[in-house]
């Protein structure tokens, strides 16, 4: 019998990496590949780059230099460990790749995942394999679907792309050039991979897509739907107590979206909705087609449903061309907004974008101090909206257990760590929770309710929710 090869991916970067790697998985698993958490003593290592920021492609070949030395190791031991790049990386550098890193077997861009087999074969024959093209397949109807025991070890909670690149062409963003055109998958295949996940023990879902808002994919009745649609058809599937999804451009905040979030309540009241900067100079220089009064009334939109909705953003500090007037337009947004947290980067020239291109350029120090500057803003926002949790009651999605022996973790509609003491049989229910203390980030308390039916069903994990009548329908 053959033995199993022993496959290792690193992931870099973004959700959509972490899904892709998955499906890289579910791809090799038929093929003998067993995962194994030590590169030096796999068969195959993938690295799943990421192209977004800063030297991202630096780090993978810093990374190729390692790998290297275990690749002679295990020659020397009389192995064959194979290499391949993935993610973005690949897909923006292509053969340049195995020119300075010869090391490297493989090269896969993000559209051909499911490629990987053969590819790898033609590797061993050949000596090297490249693919980035956008084939005109779905790489989707290739992909097989996560056996039932792996959809389990990977918890309550899953990724499930629904969409991938973009159209919007942000002067600053490589998405575009790597992930390709905005696609969009159909409705029946998405609710194929959902009621699997759910069968299995799967509670909450998180859509993913470049732009995931931007989803316009052939439903159910043969017309477009939007992410709204989408969102109440899947709330209907037995099992799936929560929905998020992520990443959103304001400009495609449509109605069916704000009816989601006003009629769903499985959809989560916490919204990521970048916008980048608060100055619209700065934002037309972006070309991010949208003003922040546009911004501020999709926020407003949002908050009109009644219900308390959340918001994170993503910032770019020191674009060409910002002030210091820029940057205070951006704190001042900020304050006015209030954030439960937010991402921050310093912007970093992305080879080939036309930002890549302006000349007015920020100093590294002027970068420095607005991104502190702009940190400190969004920590202080970030706790008081974590402190305001203290002495109130809120439903934790819970998911497993802590490291502290006898904690359950999960997380709050806002995607707050949550911590109890309780038994391990409340993995995968919302229930109500005290919270009473705040540590950094997480939240701790006790859960606000008796658990009268646990021990009734032991291992089956029940789904209690006492907010959400939905459950069972
Ligand atoms: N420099 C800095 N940050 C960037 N992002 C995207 N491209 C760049 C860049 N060239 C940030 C944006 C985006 C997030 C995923 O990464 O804020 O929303
Ligand atoms: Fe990049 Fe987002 Fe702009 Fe698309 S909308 S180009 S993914 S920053």
């Amino acid at each position: 019998m053959k033995l199993p090869r022993k496959l290792h991916i690193k992931s870099y970067g973004c959700q959509m990496n972490v899904y892709d790697a998955q499906r890289m998985v579910d791809t090799l698993g038929p093929h003998g590949f067993v995962d194994t958490a030590s590169p030096d003593e796999a068969d195959l290592v993938i690295l799943n780059t990421c192209h977004i920021r800063e030297k991202a492609s630096e780090k993978v070949y810093s990374e190729l230099g390692r790998l290297r030395v275990m690749k002679a190791e295990a020659a020397r031991q009389g192995r064959r460990m194979n290499i391949a790049v993935a993610g973005c990386v690949a897909q923006a550098e292509g053969s340049e790749i195995i020119h300075r890193a010869p090391v490297v077997d493989v090269v896969v861009g993000p559209q051909s995942y499911h490629h990987l087999p053969e590819l790898l074969a033609r590797a061993e024959k050949d000596g090297h394999a490249l693919e980035t093209e956008f084939p005109a397949e779905d790489k989707f109807a290739f992909l097989p679907p996560p056996k039932p025991d792996v959809i389990r070890s990977r918890g309550i909670s899953s990724f499930v792309t629904i969409q991938e690149g973009c159209d919007k062409f942000c002067t600053f963003c490589v998405v575009p050039y790597t992930r390709g055109a905005e696609v969009s998958r159909p409705v029946a295949k998405i609710v194929d991979d959902v009621k699997r996940l759910a069968d299995h023990g799967v509670r909450e879902i998180t859509l993913i897509g470049q732009n995931v808002n931007a989803y316009h994919g052939e439903g159910l009745d043969g017309r477009t739907w939007p992410l709204g649609t989408l969102l109440q058809h899947l709330a209907g599937i037995p099992g799936i107590i929560r929905l998020r999804y992520s990443t959103s451009h304001p400009c495609d905040v449509d109605e069916t979206l704000i009816e989601a979030h006003r009629d769903i309540p499985a959809v989560m009241p916490f919204v990521h909705l970048p916008v980048q900067s608060g100055s619209d100079r700065i934002l037309a220089a972006m070309n991010r087609k949208h003003t922040t009064g546009d911004y501020r009334r999709a926020i407003d939109r949002f908050r009109a449903v009644g219900q308390h909705i959340a918001f994170s953003s993503d910032f770019i500090v020191g674009f060409p061309g910002e002030t210091e007037e820029d940057f205070r337009a951006t704190l001042a947004l900020v304050t006015q907004i209030g954030y439960a947290g937010a991402y921050s980067f310093k912007y970093s020239p992305r080879p080939g974008t036309p930002a890549a291109e302006m000349r007015e350029i920020v100093s590294a120090e002027e970068m420095d101090e607005r991104l502190a500057r702009l940190q400190e803003l969004i920590d202080s926002q970030q706790s008081a909206f974590n402190k305001a949790s203290i002495g109130t009651i809120v439903d934790v999605l819970f998911e497993r257990a802590a490291r502290n022996p006898g904690q359950i973790v999960g997380r709050t509609a806002y995607l707050q760590p949550a911590h109890v003491m309780a038994p391990e049989a409340i993995i995968g229910q919302v229930l109500p929770v005290r919270i009473e203390s705040l540590e950094r980030y997480s939240l701790l308390g006790e859960l606000a309710a008796p658990l009268p039916t646990l021990a009734a069903a032991p291992g089956t994990q029940p789904v209690i929710n006492p907010s959400d009548t939905r459950m069972g329908a």
